[in-house]
């Protein structure tokens, strides 16, 4: 594991669980955060990123850097001949994330991409009542992702207000992974976006007080024309305090669905049917059970090519979201370059016990 911050945390927490993920070593730039990482952890070593990967015992690099590091740190894995899983999102510029999948193909190295919290049981139950028909053909979505800032409450957050963070590529791959995983991939989109603040003062931690500069877009808002010919609106907002919609609503002839929040891996799918009078919440048929991050290096390790939470797909999405954003830059409709195919869905099924 590289990059031993905020969110190493979780995956810390999943290891203890995941049966065919074994830590072995982490490192950081800062040796004290990856030292504190693994405290009271048995033999996990503390290396330096270069010692890391070359380490013999290191088949694949966990890469939770910030943004900006992403493809670098993936490429120096994979010129070591390590498989990659790269946290969200996949690089910073499409450029580099080509060059990522580029150089693990020529390697012959798996690259995976977070996020895996739509393996979940929230987003593949509403995938398999897609598939099932149970809205009838699907018209539409729309995906809805508001907050003040993530400078509040993160104690380094200087990530998210330069490109690579903003509202749209920190959280845009939630919701963007998940309407692939529910419509297939997008062929165009168009974009809108506004930055009102210069700049952001951290709420938290050591820093507390101090401003950040902010240099990229904190409120975006998109159409993805996807191949089907589905819609999806999307708004992603450091701008705004609170919304009362559905994280995602899809839309199809038949019914409307409800589904949970993507960035976690559980909560309640609700249709409601045309011919129905209210919601009803659907019953749990798909997806990892109590999974938490870090199940889409499980997913990878059990399934080596097949693996769900994949590079193309976290290079697909990249492309999307860049493409929104050169949309609002120029006015114009961007076409989508790169297609994925839908990862295949996940049954319902627990995670795999220990051992
Ligand atoms: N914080 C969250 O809630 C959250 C949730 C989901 C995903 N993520 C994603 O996880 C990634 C990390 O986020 P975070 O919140 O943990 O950030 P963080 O700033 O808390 O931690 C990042 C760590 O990476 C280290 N680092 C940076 N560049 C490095 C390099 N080149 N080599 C080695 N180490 C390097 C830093 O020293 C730091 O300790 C981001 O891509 C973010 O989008 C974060």
């Amino acid at each position: 594991m590289i990059g031993c911050g905020v969110i190493s945390k979780q995956y810390l927490a999943s290891f203890d669980v995941l049966p065919d993920v074994q830590l072995v070593a982490v490192a950081d730039l800062d040796r004290s955060r990856a030292e504190a990482a693994v405290e009271g952890r048995e033999g996990v070593r503390v290396l330096s990123v270069e010692e890391l990967l070359v380490d013999p015992e290191v088949d694949t690099v966990l890469n939770l850097t910030i943004p900006a590091a992403h493809a670098e740190v993936d490429l120096k894995a994979i010129a070591a001949g390590k498989n990659v899983y790269s946290e969200k999102p996949f690089a910073v510029t499409t450029e580099e994330g080509a060059q990522v999948l580029a150089a693990a193909r020529e390697a012959g190295v798996l690259v995976g991409s977070a996020p895996d919290t739509v393996l979940g049981t929230g987003t593949q139950t509403a995938r398999t009542a897609i598939d099932q028909g149970v809205i009838g053909a699907p018209v539409a979505a729309m995906a809805t992702m508001v907050t003040p800032g993530h400078e509040r409450w993160h104690p380094q957050p200087d990530f998210y207000y330069v490109p690579g963070g903003g509202p749209l590529l920190d959280m845009g791959p939630y919701y963007i992974h998940a309407l692939v995983t529910l419509l297939g991939p997008v062929s165009a989109v168009i974009g809108a976006g506004s930055r009102l603040r210069s700049e952001r003062t951290i709420g938290s931690g050591p820093r507390e007080g101090e401003t950040i500069p902010v240099t990229t877009d904190t409120h975006v808002t998109g159409v993805l024309v996807h191949e089907s010919g589905a819609l999806s609106t999307l708004v992603m907002s450091f701008d705004a305090v609170a919304s009362s919609a559905h994280p995602i609503e899809v839309h199809g002839t038949e019914g409307t669905l409800a589904v949970p929040d993507p960035n976690r891996f559980d909560g309640d799918v609700a249709v409601r049917r045309l011919s129905g009078a209210d919601w009803e919440t659907l019953p749990v048929t798909g997806g990892y059970r109590e999974a938490g991050r870090g199940i889409g290096l499980q997913d990878m390790a059990t399934r080596g090519e097949g693996l769900r939470a994949s590079g193309e797909l976290g290079q697909h999405v990249l492309e999307v979201m860049n493409a929104v954003l050169d949309s609002a830059r120029s006015g114009h409709r961007v076409e989508i370059a790169s297609t994925v195919e839908r990862p295949e869905a996940v049954a319902a099924e627990g995670v795999p016990a220990q051992g």
